[in-house]
């Protein structure tokens, strides 16, 4: 069977500022998922990136006395190096400032002009530099945007891009793809703004410099979302759409952002390209945002969370875990040291680690270091077994429509389950009444931990991978065709070394 294509991506970061819980947030959302359906054996393209041009880089690069490139550099690095940080695996980083990501914005915009999309105008508006948005008047709230940002008046020469005629495209095509927005509460919000009308959209600025030059006209640069959205056909290859990675994964995408950039992604990009004749993305999710201890989240406020700090203190798998099932992906959840400090001891520590380090220890002292051969399996065995082969198609149910708390659950559920089972065997009393029976209950928990560990792998690669190793189980047998299969007699299990050390205090508390 061929393949089947997932391309999935996280917003390019801007490079104004370090990384935070908010990017790290969907870029590990959007690794789990790439790690899921590898696993799955699809094909997968994983892209993330940094959004390096516009008003906003161009004026963080002046206040620090440094030229724009100089800053982008050092910042992008600084995205890139998250990926080390928290196990993610892109297969692909992209910058804006990239020579084949800026001829690949130059052609869109040059099939948008020759199509009749383009014209010339003046822009007199509001414009907020932190949003790098334009707002009408009639949005703004206390003189601010709509998000809190402060906003400028701009007047300039400008191209703008005709979005009023792509109202009722645009509608047609939400109606047309009912799953195209997820979750349903966010798709409605788009569908109302634009029933409520959309207005031509300026595209060009021609008061600053830092930016992609608009072809044939070196007075303007692209407007920087233009540009910043281009990076997922970019990245693919466009405007070579004979190359594979194009043909391949377009428009087989899942496109993970904020809700705060839901607009962007919902209305103007599907807009820019129906509009040059290319297809428009398959699936687009908003996640929320975190909060900090009940509060929003600012530098103003000095309450940013790193992600450094967080696997600094807590690890990587329980920083991964906490974020993928502390808040059903799609809502707004608070990050409190105690939240994360009870979720990974109680789920990871007590739940998983404990049971792989009972179950492999035994193994390890009383069957000579190695997997035993068990007799034949009971019924109560074979449904135990069953429960938790099940859990992969209930899994990937959730993962299909990117419900990452719940992809977590049940895998957990899993967790209990093989507790229960341990509880109700009971292998350290058949040591002694009978060990033919314990070696078979210990065959049929590894097989079990080995599931799990699988299962569980996509948001805990790493306690994943050493749980593995410790089963000696095969590395090119890592995938989830290895759901469900029984273990072979006789690897060797070495001692067990502990997965998830119990934290009692956060540091920052304590
Ligand atoms: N450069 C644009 C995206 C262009 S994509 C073609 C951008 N960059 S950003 O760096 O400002 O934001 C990146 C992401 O971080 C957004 O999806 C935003 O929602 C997310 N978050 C920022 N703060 C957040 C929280 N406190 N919580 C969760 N996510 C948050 O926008």
């Amino acid at each position: 069977m061929p393949q089947k294509p997932f391309f999935v991506t996280t917003p390019i970061y801007y490079v104004n500022d370090t990384p935070h819980i908010g990017h790290a947030y969907t870029s590990v959302a959007a690794d789990v998922l790439a790690r899921f359906h590898r696993l799955d054996g699809d094909n997968v393209f994983f892209l993330t990136g940094t959004d390096e041009h516009g008003q906003k880089i161009q004026q963080t690069a002046l206040k620090k006395g440094v030229e724009p490139q100089t800053l982008t550099d050092t910042v992008s690095e600084g995205f890139r190096q998250l990926s080390s940080l928290l196990a993610l695996t892109e297969d692909r980083f992209i910058r804006t400032t990239e020579t084949a990501h800026k001829e690949a914005a130059q052609a869109l915009w040059t099939r948008l002009a020759d199509k009749g999309h383009l014209y010339q105008s003046s822009y007199a508006g509001w414009y907020a530099v932190r949003d790098e948005a334009f707002y009408q008047e009639k949005e703004l709230v206390d003189g601010k945007a709509p998000t809190g940002a402060d906003v400028e008046w701009v007047e300039e020469p400008s191209y703008f891009f005709n979005l009023s005629k792509w109202e009722k495209p645009l509608l047609e095509f939400y109606e047309q793809n009912p799953d195209f927005i997820a979750p349903a509460t966010r798709r409605n919000e788009v569908i109302s703004f634009v029933k409520s009308g959309l207005r031509d959209l300026s595209v060009s600025r021609s008061t600053f410099t830092w930016g992609i030059s608009v072809p044939n006209d070196s007075d303007h640069i692209m407007y920087v979302w233009l540009d910043a959205l281009t990076n997922y056909i970019s990245a693919l290859g466009f405007p070579q759409t004979s190359q594979e990675n194009f043909k391949t994964f377009w428009p087989h995408v899942v496109h993970l952002v904020g809700k705060d950039i839901l607009r962007f992604h919902a209305v103007y990009w599907p807009a820019f390209l129906m509009a040059a004749g290319l297809e428009p993305p398959k699936r687009l999710f908003a996640h929320g945002w975190w909060t900090h201890e009940g509060q929003k989240i600012s530098k103003s406020l000095g309450n940013t969370i790193s992600p450094q700090d967080l696997v600094t203190t807590y690890g990587v798998d329980q920083t991964r875990y906490f974020m993928m099932r502390e808040i059903p992906f799609g809502s707004d959840g608070d990050f409190s040291h105690k939240a994360i400090l009870q979720r990974t001891n109680a789920d990871l520590s007590n739940d998983f680690g404990n049971l792989v380090q009972r179950v492999l220890s035994f193994i390890h002292k009383h069957c000579e270091a190695q997997l035993p051969v068990p007799q034949d399996l009971t019924s109560d065995d074979h449904h135990f077994l069953r429960l938790i082969e099940d859990l992969l198609p209930r899994a990937r149910e959730e993962i299909q429509h990117q419900a990452l708390h719940k992809y977590c659950e049940i895998v957990w559920q899993g967790v209990a389950e093989a507790n229960r089972y341990v509880d109700r065997m009971e292998p350290w009393s058949l040591r002694k009444t009978n060990p033919e029976r314990m070696k078979t209950v210990l065959f049929v928990l590894a097989t079990s931990i080995k599931d799990l560990a699988l299962l569980a792998s996509p948001v805990i690669p790493l306690a994943a991978a050493k749980i593995l190793d410790q089963m000696s189980f095969p590395h090119d047998k890592r995938l989830f065709s290895s759901v469900g299969a029984l273990l072979e007699s006789g690897l060797p299990v070495p001692k067990p070394e502990g997965l998830f050390p119990r934290l009692s205090v956060a540091p920052q508390e304590g």
